[in-house]
């Protein structure tokens, strides 16, 4: 039997403007924990890609001059590839809905949609928002505003298709009642709940090409194109073969994690599981959406970053300035998933001299140093300390296994790395205590002993944080004698002791994370 994969997803992101810090939050997330599923020994399938279609990609495209929306998209397409590739993104496959592979299988399903009767023709009539290409009813708008981007909606009246998503809802809060684990964190799936206890009305998939050309026509009435959320959407099961590849799909499929922010949660766990079920499809295990990044507009006040407002943080030029393990840990480390923060420089150079150039450099820089001063970089042979490691770090090692797999299980990155920094502030706190410059001249079989755990820990750290900062760890891992690939081990092995060999020649190096002045 084959093996079902561990399958993740990003949203698609639009391709209206670059990419900023917000769309590499959610990429490096997902990175991180397709590293880290990948050291468990699970067959990864990680997806991302871009939304290319509908009218608000159409008026960028024409607001810089291209007459070709397509090759608009390749030029701001291959501006998100570039960011991966920079960021060490690991994903294994990148889906542009403008992609014939996906554009097939839309008007596949649409088919299949309308065949069983789930599709229906009515006028609509209602207020409408451009930019984020979503219908609204009176009440539902804030001071005659969208209440997503707060700007000016119009009014209309046209035919189009919708999809019977309302007699799901009673079927959907049942599920998601039944699940609480679909939906995460605890907020989002409260948010839900309530949103499910109001009638859901049923959505609008289609927009007339006379008001938006750019789209996938749909299959049954060449007049109209597909709305961009219903197709959008479908990339999840487009990309894994759904129309073309029945056996490569059922590998893939169900998702375990759609990852997302806050904004675009009610698609993914409202009407995406209502798409799937009519489908006769299973539901994607975890739907996780996190918070915002926000900027500080004014004194006091914050603000979304966006590309449309156009208040953004270049990644790239913090990933050049920083180094890009550094841009990933801050990301994980000073917000808990799911809540918003705030992003600084202010607060990423403190962050980073704290935890990266002083806990962590140090305790390498000096490790490393003692073991080339005290034993010309060989590790000592130390046969007490193979055997059982030192009683300080005892509970820390033998529990981190355990404690990491549990918060990575609910996307908690900020547990992950608080638990590790609790192993290397305990062996920066073992350096003070046992003085190794003082037994190096009292007790060399001591010295042996205190070396060979302080080397051991470090493997333990690295490993344990090679899914977040793959290039730094990789490196560490040369200067620590080894000549493989770091990311090839077991996660297992963080959680057994005396991995090492001795003799095995530590190197010095240049330090990885120098504190920023
Ligand atoms: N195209 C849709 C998604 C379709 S998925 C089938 C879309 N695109 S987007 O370009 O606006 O990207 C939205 C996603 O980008 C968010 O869900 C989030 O993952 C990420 N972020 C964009 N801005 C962000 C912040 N300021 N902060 C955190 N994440 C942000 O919506």
């Amino acid at each position: 039997m084959v093996s079902k994969r561990f399958y993740i997803t990003t949203p698609l992101y639009y391709v209206n403007g670059s990419p900023h810090i917000g769309h590499s939050y959610t990429n490096i997330a997902a990175d991180v924990l397709a590293r880290y599923r990948k050291m468990c020994g699970d067959d990864v399938y990680f997806l991302t890609g871009t939304d290319e279609h509908g009218q608000k990609i159409e008026k960028a495209a024409a607001a810089t001059g291209h007459s070709d929306v397509k090759k608009f998209c390749d030029f701001v397409v291959d501006q998100f590839v570039q960011l991966w590739k920079m960021l060490n993104i690991s994903h294994d496959d990148f889906i542009r809905t403008t992609d014939s592979r996906h554009k097939e299988a839309v008007k596949n399903i649409l088919s299949i949609l309308y065949d069983k009767g789930e599709i229906y023709e009515s006028n609509y009539e209602g207020w409408y928002c451009t930019p984020c290409e979503t219908f609204w009813i009176e009440s539902q708008l804030e001071e005659k505003l969208c209440p997503d981007c707060q700007r000016p909606v119009e009014h209309i009246s046209e035919k189009n298709y919708f999809l019977k998503v309302s007699k799901y809802r009673d079927w959907l809060r049942d599920y998601i009642k039944k699940n609480p684990g679909f939906i995460l964190p605890r907020t989002r799936f409260n948010e839900i709940s309530s949103f499910l206890e109001t009638p859901l009305n049923d959505l609008c998939i289609s927009r007339p090409s006379a008001r938006v050309s750019w789209g996938i026509p749909i299959p049954f009435d060449q007049n109209y194109v597909t709305y961009v959320w219903f197709e959008a959407l479908l990339n999840y099961i487009t990309a894994p073969g759904f129309s073309e590849d029945k056996d490569k799909f059922n590998t893939i499929w169900p998702a375990d994690v759609h990852f997302m922010a806050k904004d675009i949660l009610r698609y993914h766990a409202v009407y995406w599981p209502i798409m799937l079920h009519m489908l006769g499809l299973e539901l994607p295990k975890i739907v996780f959406s996190h918070g915002w990044w926000l900027l500080e507009k004014s004194e006091g006040s914050l603000d979304k970053m966006s590309k449309s407002k156009g208040n953004v943080i270049d990644p790239r030029v913090i990933a050049e300035q920083y180094s890009v393990d550094a841009l990933r840990y801050f990301l994980l480390r000073e917000v808990s998933f799911g809540s918003d923060g705030c992003f600084s420089e202010p607060a990423f150079i403190k962050r980073i001299n704290s935890d990266l150039a002083n806990d962590f450099g140090n305790l390498i820089y000096r490790t490393l140093n003692m073991l080339i001063k005290y034993y010309q970089g060989n590790i000592p042979s130390s046969e007490r300390a193979r055997e059982n490691c030192d009683e300080v770090f005892k509970k820390n090692v033998q529990e981190l296994d355990e404690k990491v797999a549990r918060a990575f299980g609910v996307l908690d990155y900020q547990t992950v790395l608080i638990e590790i920094w609790e192993l290397i502030k305990s062996a920066n706190k073992y350096i003070e205590n046992k003085a190794p410059w003082k037994l190096q001249n009292e007790n060399k079989e001591e010295l042996d002993f205190v070396m060979y755990n302080l080397s051991e820990v470090l493997r333990i750290i690295l490993l344990a944080l090679a899914p977040f900062i793959p290039d730094s760890a990789q490196k560490a891992w040369r200067l620590l004698g080894y000549k493989d690939q770091i990311q090839s081990h077991s996660y297992k092995e963080v959680s057994h002791w005396g991995g090492v060999s001795f003799n095995q020649k530590v190197d010095k190096g240049e330090p990885l994370f120098p504190r920023i002045e």
